[in-house]
């Protein structure tokens, strides 16, 4: 186990470039207990100050986790949940000067808003998740304090997190009461030696790290990203109003590509998702907070699958467009 451990850290190192001022860890419970994680590291007191960007579902919940712990404050108050179809640019003003650190979601898995760049922080320390698009692309490492995903999208089997955090955020006092379980200083000391994480589920890591690796790396990870979301886009763009997205074109993902059908019409909807089955296109359903459809093109989905998909968008919106309610 330790040895595999250290192959996973070793590969994740030189795929990501991770600096050496940065340790590696990984954490069994997802990305979600990263939301708890956090504050209970780098906040030293109730009192104490965060400011978060929510402009997502997945940011919205990281947001109410802090809430319970820390005096949080929103660094984009001007967007509310209607808006969260872009990813908002910060200015000096919207950072909380006594801010320990600045927190976003890279890419809004289930709104399909990504962030191009990451947001400025004003030397304040930036914390991310990057579940839904983590080796999608090349990360640089010197803008974060601490980068985390969890695997299930384009690493491995859910369960299981990563963390990449900057030596010194390490030493951090932390609240009083965290866990060890999700004690930062005490995971990147041990090891997984005395918090084990699921065995299969690194193994699943390293031969897919491999695979990236053998398959050009994060820069083409990144084209294939690109080429892959803008067939989508396209499609959707040139659809006369059939397929709407109305995410702002600077933050659209280039992994999960939500759209409406016409009229946002459920009926329809339902139909695209079971036909699209019977082709063999899965899941195109969108999350169900949201409705609506979701492709989600990670560094699985071959370029093949998004042809397909593209065909059926376009036969489907031939045999359905304008013709009277089902
Ligand atoms: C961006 C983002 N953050 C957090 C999560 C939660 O991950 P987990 O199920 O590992 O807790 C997800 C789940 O898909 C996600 O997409």
């Amino acid at each position: 186990m330790t040895e595999l451990v250290q192959e996973c850290k070793s590969l994740f190192k030189n795929l990501l470039k991770i600096p050496d001022n940065f340790s590696i860890f990984f954490m069994s419970g997802g990305a979600t207990s990263q939301f708890a994680s956090i504050p209970l590291n780098l906040i030293d007191n109730p009192n104490s100050m965060a400011s978060y960007v929510v402009n997502g579902a997945w940011s919205n919940l990281a947001f109410d986790e802090c809430k319970r712990m820390a005096k949080v404050t929103l660094a984009n108050p001007n967007q509310p949940k209607k808006d969260w179809n872009y990813a908002p640019k910060l200015q000096k003003s919207d950072i909380h000067p006594e801010s320990k650190y600045v927190y976003y979601c890279d890419n809004e898995t289930i709104h399909g808003v990504e962030y191009s760049q990451p947001p400025e922080s004003f030397g304040i320390d930036l914390v991310t998740d990057m579940t839904s698009n983590f080796l999608t692309k090349p990360v640089d490492f010197t803008k974060f304090g601490i980068v985390y995903s969890g695997a299930q999208k384009n690493w491995g089997p859910a369960g299981l997190a990563i963390v990449i955090i900057r030596n010194d955020l390490l030493n951090k006092k932390g609240l009083p009461y965290k866990p060890k379980s999700m004690d930062y200083s005490y995971l990147a000391k041990t090891d997984s030696s005395e918090i084990p994480v699921p065995a299969f589920a690194l193994v699943v890591a390293r031969e897919t790290i491999k695979w990236i690796m053998a398959n050009g790396g994060l820069t083409r990870m990144n084209e294939l990203s690109v080429q892959k979301s803008q067939i989508l886009y396209d499609t959707i763009d040139q659809s006369n109003g059939f397929y709407v997205n109305s995410v702002k074109k600077d933050s659209r993902s280039r992994v999960n590509i939500i759209c409406k059908l016409q009229g946002n019409d459920k009926v329809l909807t339902d139909l695209f998702v079971n036909e699209a089955q019977k082709h063999g296109l899965l899941q195109v359903a969108g999350h169900q907070s949201v409705g609506g459809l979701r492709f989600s093109v990670y560094n699985g989905m071959p370029l093949d699958g998004i042809l397909r998909l593209q065909q059926f968008m376009k036969d489907f919106q031939a045999n359905h467009q304008n013709k009277p309610k089902l």
